[in-house]
């Protein structure tokens, strides 16, 4: 029943949102610093499962998007500096019961248009009645920089805008993200200023 399914992802998601706060009051307290900035989550819509399982040629069953599908939940966490999306992957590959299943590092290497943000597929437990289910979650985390880019990008992409004011959007944008990538290297040094030591 895709009810009863996607209640399931809206229970991993929300674990997976306390994990996150949990390690952020932690780094608080600790070091003084808040590594995120604010969550965003969401359960994909049905018509969108729909519309990728056959995008994909999978077929459109509840079976097949539980089997092929590792995007229903998503937890999107914005942060200040790049450091602290790093820190945070590697605390949740601390964590015993969790499984990362995959890590796509887009800050590293930034897809051609520019896109940066780092994508973790992580299955996280939740219990039932009578069984424990390991449910994945798409967990993609970028500063906040990052995110400011993208939801432009974003925008952009379904407006079919190809050109602003004469400017060739696609050239811009992949310029914009360089300069954003410098901008914040520049601020994350002078952010040191304001680590406190243990
Ligand atoms: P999907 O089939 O879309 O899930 O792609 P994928 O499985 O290859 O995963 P990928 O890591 O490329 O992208 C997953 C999600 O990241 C997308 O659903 C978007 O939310 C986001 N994303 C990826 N590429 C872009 C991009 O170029 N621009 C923006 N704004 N978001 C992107
Ligand atoms: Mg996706």
């Amino acid at each position: 029943m895709m009810r009863e399914s996607l209640q399931k992802y809206q229970a991993a998601m929300r674990q997976m949102e306390v994990r996150l706060e949990v390690l952020d009051r932690d780094l608080s307290l600790k070091k003084n610093r808040n590594p995120i900035h604010h969550i965003e989550s969401r359960i994909k819509k049905p018509a969108s499962i729909f519309e990728k399982l056959q995008r994909q040629g999978f077929p459109v069953t509840i079976e097949s998007m539980e089997e092929n599908l590792f995007d229903i939940a998503g937890v999107r966490v914005i942060c200040s500096y790049i450091h602290d999306v790093y820190n945070l992957l590697d605390s949740l590959k601390k964590q015993d019961d969790l499984e990362i299943v995959t890590v796509k590092d887009y800050i590293a290497n930034p897809k051609p248009n520019g896109y940066r943000s780092l994508h973790a597929i992580v299955r996280i437990p939740v219990y039932f009645m009578d069984k424990k289910e390991m449910v994945p979650v798409e967990v993609q985390m970028r500063t906040i920089a990052m995110d400011f880019w993208a939801s432009l990008e974003h925008s952009l992409k379904y407006k079919a805008v190809h050109e602003v004011q004469g400017i060739d959007a696609s050239d811009e944008l992949k310029d914009c993200s360089r300069i954003i990538e410098d901008v914040e290297a520049r601020m994350q040094i002078l952010a040191r200023a304001l680590e406190v030591e243990d």
